[in-house]
């Protein structure tokens, strides 16, 4: 690439972004996987928000602007150390110069204020070969899904919200989970299983499904009706969040999923959720390939590593 004298980088204003968030917005107006709270005006709160707190630069070309990138300022991004974490509104580029042009600015940035991480999250479809070639790697992807009503009447398999009392019963499966995450490939730092579940069985946000062979409890699956994963223009008031799910290993690649993923609709169908988000670790491949063919990926986030 040739380098373009004519793209200069500038620190973004209200007033330089204006006509790029309008052009943001109408872009991706078209994506019929955007929550209703997609609104022009919830955008311009979130980049104003970015603007005034945030790491943000706009690229200006001929005096026109033609590409930001904004980001929040994270404490701890990822392995405890401090980053910057673009959403998927946060970054527009008319070409690949003016992203290039954007990120060596916002690099030297990040370098001076000792930011050793920067995540980009991008909608799909998206072609990443440009940011696989700036370093960048795959590392969290978001899936959405809107539910519909399944009749099963011959099933083994059944789903039931958990209760205190289905500790003792679910522990070695909230154990196995948490091993299977924080090992290799995976790696997520390893939470205490026993404090989690006590926690998330005690929230009145969450519900813990027991997923049942018969009357065994094989796996469970933690589902949040207010606060669910992924980009928050994917999901609204209307959106039940899917958190961790596990499958005993010994059951698993047995359909017991596709049979969750059923059991899970009918009960969004009965409770007036019209949609479902989930997301999970690119490098794990059971999610990978679970995921993929039930839900709609949305979303991708990249990271790259700037050094110390
Ligand atoms: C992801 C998970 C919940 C899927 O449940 P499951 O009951 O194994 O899923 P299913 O049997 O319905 O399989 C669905 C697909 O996943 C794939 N799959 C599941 N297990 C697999 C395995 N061990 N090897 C290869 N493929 C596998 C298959 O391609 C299968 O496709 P098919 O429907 O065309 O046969 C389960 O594998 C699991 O608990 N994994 C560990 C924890 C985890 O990764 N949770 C998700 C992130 S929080």
């Amino acid at each position: 690439m040739k380098p373009n004298d004519t793209l200069m980088v500038v620190k973004a204003t209200h007033e330089n972004m204006k006509d790029l968030v309008s052009k943001y917005y109408y872009k991706q107006n078209q994506n019929s996987y955007l929550a209703k709270n997609f609104t022009l005006e919830a955008l311009n709160t979130d980049i104003g928000y970015l603007i005034d707190k945030g790491l943000s630069y706009v690229s200006i070309e001929n005096e026109v602007p033609v590409g930001y990138i904004l980001g929040y300022k994270v404490k701890e991004l990822f392995f405890n150390n401090p980053g910057v974490y673009t959403p998927d509104f946060a970054v527009y580029f008319e070409n690949n110069q003016v992203l290039y042009r954007l990120l060596e600015v916002y690099y030297e940035k990040m370098k001076k204020l000792n930011f050793t991480h920067h995540a980009m999250t991008f909608l799909t479809p998206f072609h990443d070969d440009f940011i696989i070639q700036l370093g960048y790697g795959l590392r969290v992807i978001d899936g959405v899904r809107f539910p519909k009503k399944y009749i099963i009447n011959d099933s083994e398999i059944s789903i039931k919200a958990a209760e205190i009392s289905d500790f003792n019963n679910l522990l070695p499966i909230f154990k196995e989970h948490n091993l299977y995450m924080s090992s290799s490939p995976i790696f997520l730092d390893a939470e205490d299983p026993s404090e989690e579940l006590n926690e998330v069985l005690k929230d009145e946000h969450k519900i813990v499904f027991k997923i049942l062979y018969k009357l065994e409890i094989i796996g469970f699956s933690i589902v949040d009706k207010k606060y669910a994963p992924g980009g928050k223009y994917f999901k609204d008031s209307e959106t039940l969040g899917v958190k961790g799910t596990h499958i005993k290993r010994k059951y698993q690649n047995k359909q017991i999923g596709r049979r969750y993923i059923e059991l899970l609709d009918n009960y969004c169908v009965d409770n007036g959720y019209n949609r479902l988000a989930v997301d999970f670790e690119s490098m794990n491949l059971l999610a990978v390939t679970f995921w993929r063919k039930h839900y709609h990926l949305s979303a991708k986030t990249y990271v790259k590593y700037l050094g110390k």
